[in-house]
């Protein structure tokens, strides 16, 4: 019922009970799950992740945070396991100018290269962008990624850039922030993008919505963001979980 686009279960903090954690996703109606890679290992994690578990999915690409570490030879590896059957996007990739861990120019050409790595194999795109919506957007459009399209997540931006954003046809996925008390701004783009262009996502093991706030974030959670969209947006939770499935499996590529 409910696709978790965005989560990060090969991170260290699900070390010791990433089962459970699953199978507590599976309880709350979570019928799809995107994993998302970071870096080539947590890449080689989320196949296996794929491998284990039927109804989730993965992503491989190189977070802005390590763009540092790009090199011929990572992208190779990552071009590599794009292969593997169950990699459904390249991700996640994008600029973070809140963190600044790379420089900036260094995290444009990692974004740049990846970027031509999915048109290449024709996969989609995680966009992860932090106070860099100028720069994002500049270089998708000279890279023309709306030839394979893809989702920012966890969208921060305004509304209008939004509405620029799925003008060029990518999708805004809304996570935990959404329940947060100062979210003023993202409760308006949930109010004013019609619900064909939003995918929900948790991040886990960050972002964590209310009223779990201050623990792990899981993917049973997303449950909470879609119910946070349905009171926005006036319409029941199973509209909601339901459409959003939808735009998640058409994006992906995802037909059962
Ligand atoms: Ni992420």
């Amino acid at each position: 019922m409910y696709f978790d686009t965005h989560t990060h279960l090969d991170d260290r903090r699900f070390l010791s009970d990433q089962e459970e954690v699953i199978k507590r996703a599976q309880e709350a109606g979570v019928e799809l799950i995107v994993n998302v890679g970071e870096n080539v290992k947590s890449a080689r994690r989320t196949v296996e992740l794929t491998q284990k578990y039927d109804f989730i999915y993965g992503a491989v690409g190189l977070h802005p945070h390590e763009a540092k570490d790009f090199s011929v030879d990572v992208l190779e590896q990552l071009r590599d396991l794009t292969r593997e059957p169950k990699i459904v996007a390249v991700g996640e990739i994008g600029l973070d100018y809140y963190y600044d861990h790379s420089p900036r120019n260094i995290q444009q050409q990692a974004f740049r290269q990846l970027i031509r790595l999915a048109k290449e194999v024709r996969l989609p795109i995680i966009i992860h962008d932090r106070d860099a919506h100028e720069n994002t957007l500049r270089i998708i459009k000279e890279e023309k990624a709306d030839e394979v399209g893809g989702v920012f997540h966890c969208y921060s931006g305004s509304v209008p850039l939004a509405r620029e954003i799925i003008k060029m046809g990518f999708y805004l996925a809304l996570g935990g922030a959404l329940t947060f008390q100062n979210a003023r701004k993202t409760v308006e783009v949930a109010r004013a993008i019609p619900l064909e262009y939003l995918l929900i996502e948790t991040d886990c093991p960050y972002l964590t919505p209310v009223p779990y706030r201050g623990k792990r974030n899981e993917p049973a959670y997303v449950v909470k963001v879609a119910e946070a969209i349905a009171e926005i947006k006036g319409l029941s939770v199973e509209e909601v979980a339901q459409t959003t499935t939808n735009n998640g499996k058409k994006l992906f590529g995802i037909s059962e």
